[in-house]
């Protein structure tokens, strides 16, 4: 495995056009995905991760910035290039069922429809078609209608539809969106399967934060920039041998701000508001690391006082900010 990450977006910026109006979507994004890896993104309606799924799968393009999926320049692909590269490399799952599937054939028909549109026909394509109901968990379902399906089998009919030409980028977008969440848990079961057994880079969109428990990584989207991530650790502890018990795996989630390209650091809401956090902050080098301090009070009413001075000293009694704040004082005191 190369070091470079598989997905690379660096400053992204996406600006959407109707008629006189722009809409910034994406506004500096920047993010890296290694590739094999389950990525989920999580972010306010609007923040913009559809438009980022939609660069990421060569349906759109970007303004500005940079982008690359497996080593290739999204930017400067020609308009043949970024639809062959849509059609080999990328799988997509969406939110409607109906989007996915196609009602009236079977399970297994509708997985082995893009390899016959891809001149794939035959023995192989259903063996595999087979194979990959088998990994979503569908074997004994495949020659069910669509119809005769969950609402969630009929999503993970989708997710075997999106692999079946073997993309190296599998994109999903809210694919639990009009799910439960227990049908949800199965799911997101689908995608752990495929993206360990096919090595498929997966990023999976939704609303849902709880998804951290169900991927590698989660990023946060905050007007178009990324603005945190959540990146869930397993620890297995091997009892002693005299308790014969079995391995325990522990879950440990770990919580990180992110800086942007130029160093730009998010803090996120609840803990400004926390802190009295407003529009200027206080950095201070500490032990452990850096504190970021609210500025107190009286610092800001300094502030204040300067301007205020300025405004009624007369030029000839002017020596100079030392003497402002001088005379200030005294004035103060009296
Ligand atoms: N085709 C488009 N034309 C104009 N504006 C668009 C277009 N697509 C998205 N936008 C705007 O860009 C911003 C980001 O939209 P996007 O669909 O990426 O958000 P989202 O995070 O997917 O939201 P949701 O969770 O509601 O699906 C929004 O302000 C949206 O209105
Ligand atoms: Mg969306």
């Amino acid at each position: 495995m190369s070091e470079e990450p598989f997905v690379l977006c660096d400053n992204l910026v996406k600006i959407h056009k109707i008629a006189d109006l722009e809409v910034v979507a994406l506004q500096g994004l920047d993010l890296e995905v290694k590739q094999g890896e389950l990525l989920g993104i999580v972010g306010a309606s609007g923040s913009g991760k559809s438009t980022l799924l939609n660069i990421l799968g060569g349906l759109d393009r970007p303004s500005a910035g940079r982008v690359t999926v497996g080593g290739r320049d999204l930017l400067k692909m020609s308009d043949a290039a970024l639809t062959t590269y849509r059609r080999t490399q990328v799988g997509f799952v969406w939110q409607q069922g109906a989007r996915n599937v196609i009602p009236y054939l079977s399970s297994e028909s509708n997985v082995e429809l893009p390899m016959i549109l891809a001149g794939r026909a035959g023995g192989a394509a259903r063996k595999h078609a087979i194979e990959l109901l088998d990994a979503v968990g569908l074997a004994d379902r495949r020659h069910h209608y669509l119809g005769q399906l969950s609402g969630g089998e009929q999503q993970r009919v989708a997710i075997a539809v999106a692999l079946a030409n073997a993309p190296s980028l599998l994109l999903a977008d809210e694919p639990t969106g009009e799910l439960d969440s227990a049908t949800a848990l199965t799911i997101y079961g689908a995608f752990r399967e495929l993206c360990k057994r096919y090595g498929v880079t997966t990023l999976i969109v939704s609303h849902d934060p709880k998804i951290a428990r169900q991927v590698d990584r989660v990023v946060a989207i905050r007007d178009g920039k990324l603005a945190g991530e959540t990146v869930r650790r397993v620890q297995v502890t091997q009892p002693g041998d005299e308790s014969r018990g079995q391995a325990i795996h522990e879950e440990h989630f770990e919580e990180y701000a992110v800086l942007d390209s130029a160093g730009r650091l998010q803090l996120p809401k609840e803990l400004r508001e926390q802190y009295g956090i407003r529009e200027r902050a206080r950095l201070e080098p500490a032990d452990a690391g850096i504190l970021v301090k609210a500025v107190e009070r009286e610092a800001s009413h300094e502030a204040t006082v300067v301007e205020e001075k300025v405004e009624y000293v007369k030029p000839s009694e002017r020596r100079g900010l030392r003497g402002l704040f001088s005379r200030r004082a005294s004035k103060s005191k009296s």
